[in-house]
């Protein structure tokens, strides 16, 4: 039997590889540890229902944050279904290793993004994994991208409660929150409801609720139109004693700009829906970092040039 080398006991082949198997762990955590003290803030987006605006949420964050000065590590921690780079029109953009790991894909000067779909050699190629693949791919993602220094890492997720948020929530230790999205139907607030239980359970801090795909008034006549109800974000928030950082009301240009790559709060500024994406940043940036919302905050000093909101991706 081999002998411990530093108590000298003899161990069992099975004890000596859950050792190794913990060593591995423990030198994970402590690489994950590494690059996440390096990042202030770490939001996760996260829903119960599937398609209720997870990646249009993460994104616009991403872009609001970026708008007020700050920089941002977006991750696309959905394996199935990765759709950030879609939304951001990063279609065939490949990864480059770089001096300490695998840099991730630049979008503009503030905000940095990684996903499966830029490992993926196509981009209709499935992902067919089970469970535990995917939580080790989001390990990897956190351990292994050079995601430097940042004021935000903001998480998208699939929907429900599986093995991608389990592996974030579990993984970085310090996580400020975890946002959940919900449109006003029935069916997906009781979803969300799991969701903020899942979060209680794990000991994940939650941010608040936001509700999308709520109620706009028609720019033609004027008439108010609520096609998956309304309240249901703000109910679910009340219910569990948490924020309701605002309503985002349904709007058709987010399926069309989205589809072209181009988040709505860049490409129409001054809709209703990106005015309300503004202030859910406010919110959650006065949430987390206790300072006023965007229109509030003062210039960095080492971003004075795009502070207007101009902020556009780089050319591709
Ligand atoms: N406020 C809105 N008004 C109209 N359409 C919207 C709105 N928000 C998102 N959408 C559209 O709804 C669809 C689903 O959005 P999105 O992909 O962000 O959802 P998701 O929760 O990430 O989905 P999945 O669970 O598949 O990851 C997209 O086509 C998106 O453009
Ligand atoms: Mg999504």
């Amino acid at each position: 039997m081999p002998k411990d080398e530093v108590t000298g006991n003899k161990s069992s082949p099975k004890e000596k590889v859950a050792r190794e198997r913990s060593e591995q762990q423990a030198q994970l955590e402590r690489h994950i540890g590494a690059r996440m003290a390096r990042i202030r803030h770490k939001v996760l987006i996260a829903s119960g229902k599937g398609g209720v605006g997870k990646t249009t949420a993460a994104v616009n964050l991403a872009v609001g944050l970026a708008e007020a000065g700050d920089t941002v590590a977006l991750l696309d921690a959905d394996m199935h279904g990765p759709t950030v780079p879609r939304m951001l029109g990063l279609g065939d953009i490949r990864p480059a290793g770089g001096e300490d790991g695998i840099n991730p894909v630049t979008y503009n000067e503030r905000i940095v993004v990684m996903s499966i779909a830029f490992l993926l050699p196509h981009d209709s190629d499935a992902v067919i994994w089970r469970g535990p693949l995917k939580g080790k791919m989001v390990d990897n993602f956190l351990a292994d991208i050079d995601w430097g220094e940042r004021d935000w890492l903001v998480v998208d997720t699939p929907p429900g409660t599986g093995d991608e948020i389990l592996s974030v929530a579990q993984r970085i230790k310090d996580l400020d929150g975890l946002i959940m999205v919900t449109t006003p139907q029935e069916t997906a607030v009781a979803s969300a409801c799991k969701s903020l239980t899942f979060a209680i359970k794990t000991k994940t801090p939650i941010l608040g609720v936001i509700e999308n795909m709520g109620p706009f008034t028609c720019p033609k006549c004027g008439y108010k139109m609520s096609p998956f109800g309304e309240g249901g974000g703000e109910r679910i928030a009340a219910e569990f004693g948490v924020p309701f950082l605002g309503s985002v009301p349904f709007d058709p240009e987010v399926v069309t700009e989205s589809d072209k790559g181009r988040p709505l709060l860049l490409s129409q500024r001054n809709s209703s829906a990106a005015v309300a994406w503004r202030n859910i940043v406010g919110e959650v940036r006065g949430l987390v970092t206790g300072r006023a919302g965007p229109d509030h905050d003062p210039p960095k000093a080492e971003n004075k040039t795009a502070m207007s909101g101009e902020l556009q991706p780089r050319s591709k």
